[in-house]
């Protein structure tokens, strides 16, 4: 006899070890407000000491636009790890943050109270989008 519904043995075994599975992930978008004007305030100073020598304030417009979809740990990677250019990877990631904070309040996404984090998936539980 085949088993109508194999998947339910391994399901019971996830709930019971809470796991979670993906489709859980990403329940928020970086319209949900999801940095603090605090972050962008201190992101906005260190983007004039990194970035803007080679991206001017309209450059992450069409780069947000292009990552639609993305979870926004994917674009923290990208930055972190081969950004400022003339010197990868050299700020703590805790400046990389505030600077995504930064740009997401340059292209108008809305700030909140709870402070964009990039520990304990908080990053890859926020999904890149259009502004609304
Ligand atoms: C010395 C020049 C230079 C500096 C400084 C610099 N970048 Fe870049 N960046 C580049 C170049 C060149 C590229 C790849 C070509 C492009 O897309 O413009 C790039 C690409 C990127 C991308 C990928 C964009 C995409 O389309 O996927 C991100 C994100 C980025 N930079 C973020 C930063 C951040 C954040 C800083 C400051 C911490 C920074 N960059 C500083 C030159 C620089």
């Amino acid at each position: 006899m085949v088993r109508a519904r194999p998947w339910l043995p391994f399901l019971a075994i996830a709930a019971g070890l809470g796991i979670v599975l993906p489709a859980s992930a990403a329940s928020q978008t970086i319209n949900d407000s999801v940095y603090t004007k605090d972050q962008a305030k201190t992101g906005k100073q260190l983007y004039q000491d990194n970035c803007i020598a080679c991206h001017d304030k309209k450059y992450f417009r069409p780069v947000l636009k292009a990552w639609d979809g993305q979870p926004l740990s994917v674009l923290f990677a990208v930055m972190s790890a081969s950004m400022p250019e003339s010197n990868p990877g050299s700020l703590p990631e805790k400046d990389y943050v505030d600077i995504l904070a930064y740009i997401l309040s340059l292209s108008r996404y809305p700030s909140g109270e709870t402070p964009l984090e990039h520990t304990n998936n908080g990053l890859e539980e926020i999904t890149i989008a259009a502004r609304k």
